[in-house]
C-alpha cells in the first residue's frame, strides 16, 4: 500500500507526534508513507509529496508545529481545487490518506470520502471542539501554556492593583478559556457559550474589591458574547472581522473589554493577549501520547479498510467514529462545567 498523510488547518503541538506514529506503524506494515506537503494545498495543482521513512521521523516526537507543513486552502473554493485533489490522489497511486485536522479538516475529508477517496481522519486542534471525540491533542498542551502564563500575571496584577483581562484562543468555543482559568484561579471566565454584559463583569470586580482584593484576573475567550446590556444580546461590545479569504478572523475582544471595564469602573484594566503562544511549543506528555494512539489507530482503521472514519477518544479508549458524525457540529462546552467554574468567580 501507499498511503499518503496531511495536516490541516492551525497547526498544534502533537501533529509530529501523529505524523511519527503512523510512519512507524505503516511502515510495520511495509507500507510506503507519502507526506503531503501543506495541508491539501500539497494535493492541489501539479502535488507534492516527502517520503516518511523511520529517518524522517526520527526525533519529531517532542517538536511543535508539522513537519509537513500547513494550510488552511480548501479545494473546494479553488477553482479546479477538488478535481485536482483527486487527479493528483490516482496520479500518485495513494491508496488511502490520513488527514489530520481539525473541524474544518473533517469536513473536507467527509467531502473527498462521498467522493469516493479511502481515507480516514485524526482530530486535532488545541480549541478542542471537534465533536464525536472527548479530547483533542493540543488542547492539553495549550491549557498549561495558558495556566502558567496566568499564574506569572497574577503577581503583577496583584502588585499594581490591576485588572488584567487575559484573551485566550478557542475560536468558538470556550474550552481553553474554561480549562485554563479553572486550573489557575482566574477570578471570572468568559466563554461563547455563556453570553454575559459588560456591567454583570464590572459588578464581580467591584465585588471583590469591597472585599479587599484590589486585583482581578478576567479570562476571556476569543470568541465571547459580551453585550452592552445583559439583555440585549446583539448589542455586543465586539464582532469578529473577516481576512483575506472572508473568513470570520477573532481576537482582539480582550483589548476592548479592558477599556470597557476602564470606562466603567475605576480600576485600571490592561490586556494579555496570548494569541500563537498557545498554538506553539512541545507538546505536553498527554498530548504525545494522544497523538500517538491516534495515528497509530488511524493506519490500522487503513489496515481494516475502516474507511471514513475518525479516531476518537472515548473515555480512556481510542475508537473509531464515522467522519459524518465528528463534522455534524461542534463540540461546545456545557453548561455544568461552567458552572462548576462559576464557584470560584469573584
Ligand atoms: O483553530 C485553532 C486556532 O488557533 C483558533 O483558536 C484561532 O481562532 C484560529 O486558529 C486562528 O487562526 P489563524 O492561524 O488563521 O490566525
Amino acid at each position: 500500500m501507499r498511503i499518503g498523510v496531511l495536516t490541516g488547518g492551525g497547526d498544534c503541538p502533537g501533529l509530529n507526534a501523529v505524523i511519527r506514529a503512523a510512519t512507524r506503524r505503516g511502515l510495520l506494515e511495509g507500507w510506503e508513507i507519502w507526506g503531503v506537503v501543506e495541508g491539501w494545498r500539497g494535493l492541489m495543482g501539479e502535488g507534492w509529496f516527502e517520503p516518511l521513512r523511520l529517518e524522517s521521523v526520527s526525533g519529531i516526537l517532542r517538536r511543535g508545529g508539522t513537519v509537513l507543513r500547513t494550510s488552511r486552502d480548501n479545494p473546494f473554493k479553488i477553482p479546479n481545487g477538488a478535481d485536482e485533489v483527486l487527479a493528483n490522489i490516482k496520479k500518485n497511486k495513494l491508496d488511502a490518506l490520513v488527514a489530520i485536522g481539525g473541524e474544518g479538516t473533517m469536513m473536507l475529508a467527509k467531502k473527498f470520502f462521498d467522493m469516493g477517496i479511502p481515507l480516514v481522519g485524526v482530530p486535532k486542534t488545541i480549541d478542542n471542539d471537534i465533536w464525536g471525540t472527548d479530547l483533542t491533542f493540543g488542547f492539553d498542551t495549550a491549557v498549561n501554556t495558558a495556566m502558567e502564563v496566568i499564574d506569572k500575571l497574577h503577581s503583577t496584577a496583584e502588585s499594581h492593583n490591576r485588572v488584567l483581562v487575559v484573551e485566550v484562543m478557542g475560536h468558538y468555543t470556550g474550552w481553553i478559556a474554561w480549562a485554563a482559568g479553572l486550573a489557575s484561579g482566574a477570578d471570572l471566565i468568559i466563554i461563547p457559550e455563556h453570553p454575559t454584559g459588560v456591567k454583570e463583569i464590572c459588578q464581580v470586580i467591584e465585588a471583590r474589591f469591597a472585599r479587599g482584593k484590589y486585583f482581578s484576573i478576567v479570562v476571556v475567550a476569543e470568541g465571547a458574547k459580551i453585550s452592552l446590556e445583559k439583555d440585549k444580546p446583539g448589542d455586543y461590545i465586539w464582532q469578529p472581522g473577516t481576512d483575506a479569504a472572508g473568513h470570520p478572523r477573532l481576537g482582539g475582544i480582550g483589548e476592548v473589554l479592558a477599556r470597557k471595564i476602564e470606562e466603567l469602573t475605576e480600576f485600571e484594566a490592561r490586556p494579555v493577549t496570548l494569541g500563537y503562544i498557545q498554538r506553539g511549543g512541545s507538546p505536553s506528555a498527554f498530548d504525545r501520547i494522544l497523538a500517538s494512539r491516534f495515528g497509530v489507530f488511524a493506519v490500522e482503521m487503513i489496515k481494516g479498510r475502516k474507511f471514513g472514519y475518525m479516531a476518537a477518544l472515548k473515555g480512556t479508549e481510542i475508537v473509531a467514529v464515522p467522519l459524518e458524525e465528528a463534522a455534524k457540529q461542534l463540540k461546545t462546552v456545557p453548561e455544568e462545567y461552567y458552572k462548576t467554574a462559576e464557584v470560584f468567580f469573584g
